[in-house]
């Protein structure tokens, strides 16, 4: 088994392709909607904390309603609800077109993960209203949702592995490689960082195996491999998929996917420490986390300039394939953000941007650039494909999602920019006397401007989310687009090249 996996869907012209009715395709249909839904959910939560931090009136004095509490509810909204359906449910179409397998454990094994899936979402989202977390940034929930996502994610990597083992390609695509990568390491890490220990069964609550300072080093440890893993390999899979498919072209180079894969992977897992610069955690392992990110940047660089080339001689389709717009835009902002990352990395200038709005300028410009719409390129291509259409109900409105939502992650990032550096030179300014410059209620009021922009940016991006909702709620209901009426996309004419053909293409 290599990597290579040139043949994936070469080989499907050599023998006949498989009908579609051969695959699992009843829960990839439910992760697609439940991908739009979280996606409306996480999003507007994600307006009304912004809100909230302009205007603090709107946490409207209730315990449940408090930032404190939302915060969470928006985070894993988007990571866990809105990212993590999606990358379920790509995972599971591609690997099975890709071995040409049928899903392992076949409709049952996909109802159970959708099902079983939405059940910890919901057990989670739940917990925070009401108070009970571990407190731990991206692993707020307590022992009871962490054992049942536990055995969710096992049946996951089952179906999963079980597929490849079961393919009739000789080669497993990168495509592949990047979620197989996703899977297990979040297992891993997923197991590491929640070891907690139950106060008594009748308690939601529970006390860490860990503590102190190397409580923090693996609770970052996890959160770095969770924007490494989850919010970054898996979506390379994606990205190693739908690029190709929708560009109706070969993956640029494979020797470079296949250079990506192992280096990205290998560095990731080290780069944790760069989260907790300037804190108890000894020097050097502060300096190796350092280290470890700035590398990373090449990797990175090396995927996204992969993603980009993808497109040579087929430039001409961003004119009249807008899905693919966001696909190749996300790429971009995948770039901008693992060459901010590293910067950030680096102790002295991590020194003036953590704990500021910085950080949110840059996790955004991953999350809403990148991971968001990577997603949306691929919805774009695959609910018309999930419900047997000839193309989307209506190009125009994915060009207006698509400005309206560029737009707002123009005006997120580059507030939180200004706002995160300007809090940060304001938190270090002395006058001559020594004293500190500003108070710190000072550095909040002059934050708002930017916080009131932040939040238009956030309505901006969530109106994007709700004509893509509306356009492929219509393109899924349309019968008018089973004959394959005039806004249909048109059908390409020959079988797509797609991700077929040549090791290195170029
Ligand atoms: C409508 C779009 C969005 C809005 C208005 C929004 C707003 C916010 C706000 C106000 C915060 C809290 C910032 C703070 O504590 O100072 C936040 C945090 C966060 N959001 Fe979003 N968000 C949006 C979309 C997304 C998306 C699509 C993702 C991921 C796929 C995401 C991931 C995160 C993460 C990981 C954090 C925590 C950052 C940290 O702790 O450093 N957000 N968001
Ligand atoms: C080469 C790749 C990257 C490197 C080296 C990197 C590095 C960093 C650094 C140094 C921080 C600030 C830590 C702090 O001061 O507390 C950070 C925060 C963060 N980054 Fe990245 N980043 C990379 C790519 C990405 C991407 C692609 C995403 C999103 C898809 C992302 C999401 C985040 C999140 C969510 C945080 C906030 C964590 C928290 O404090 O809650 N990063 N990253």
């Amino acid at each position: 088994m290599h990597i290579g996996g040139t043949a994936a869907l070469a080989a499907g012209r050599r023998t006949a392709p498989r009908a579609a009715e051969h695959y699992v395709e009843g829960p990839i249909r439910a992760f697609a909607i439940a991908t739009v839904f979280w996606g409306v959910v996480g999003f507007l939560m994600g307006v009304v904390i912004a809100s909230q931090l302009a205007w603090p009136l709107l946490n409207l004095d209730l315990e449940w309603t408090t930032f404190g509490r939302l915060r969470p509810v928006h985070t894993s909204a988007v990571i866990f609800a809105f990212g993590g359906n999606a990358l379920l449910g790509t995972s599971l179409y591609v690997v099975q077109r890709t071995c040409r397998a049928r899903l392992y454990g076949g409709e049952d094994m996909g109802w159970f993960l959708f099902w079983g899936y939405q059940f910890f979402i919901v057990m989670a989202a739940l917990g925070y209203v009401l108070g009970i977390t571990q407190s731990k940034e991206y692993a707020e929930p307590e022992w009871y949702a962490d054992l049942w996502l536990t055995v969710v994610w096992v049946a996951y990597l089952v179906a999963f592995g079980g597929t490849i083992l079961r393919r009739e390609e000789p080669h497993i695509y990168v495509a592949n490689w990047f979620y197989l990568a996703f899977i297990v390491t979040i297992a891993m890490l997923h197991i590491g960082n929640n070891l907690a220990l139950p106060v008594s069964l009748g308690h939601a609550k529970s006390y860490g195996a860990a503590s102190g300072v190397q409580d923090a080093m693996i609770q970052w440890w996890y959160g770095h491999n969770a924007v490494g893993f989850f919010l970054t390999a898996g979506f390379l899979g994606m990205m190693y998929y739908f690029i190709p498919k929708q560009a109706e072209r070969p993956i640029y180079s494979y020797r470079l996917s296949i250079v990506h894969f192992w280096t990205l992977i290998f560095l990731y897992i080290w780069a944790g420490p760069h989260h907790l610069h300037y804190t108890a955690l000894p020097d050097w392992a502060q300096t190796l986390g350092m280290v470890f990110s700035v590398m990373l940047w090449m990797p990175s660089w090396g995927g996204m300039i992969n993603g980009l080339m993808t497109l040579s001689g087929a430039w001409d389709k961003l004119r009249t394939d807008p899905g693919l717009r966001f696909s190749v835009v996300a790429v971009g902002f995948y770039g901008m953000s693992t060459f901010e990352g590293p910067v950030m990395s680096i102790r002295a200038v991590n020194a003036l941007s953590h704990y500021t709005d910085w950080t949110i300028g840059h996790v955004h410009s991953g999350a809403m650039g990148w991971v968001g719409f990577i997603t949306f390129g691929a919805l774009y291509y695959l609910v018309p494909k999930l419900w047997g259409k000839r193309g989307l109900w209506s190009r125009r409105l994915v060009e207006w999602h698509f400005w309206i939502a560029t737009l707002g992650i123009v005006l997120y990032i580059t507030a939180m920019w200004v706002s995160g550096i300007m809090q940060g030179l304001m938190w270090r300014a002395y006058d001559e006397l020594g004293f500190l410059q500003y108070s710190f209620v000072e550095t909040v009021a002059a934050m708002h401007p930017y916080y009131v922009i932040r939040a238009l940016g956030g309505v901006l991006y969530l109106t994007g989310a709700l004509l893509m909702a509306y356009n492929l709620w219509r393109t899924a209901t349309s019968e008018a687009l089973d004959e394959g009426e005039e806004e249909a996309r048109p059908a390409p004419a020959a079988p797509a090249p797609a991700i077929a053909a040549a090791p290195a293409a170029g």
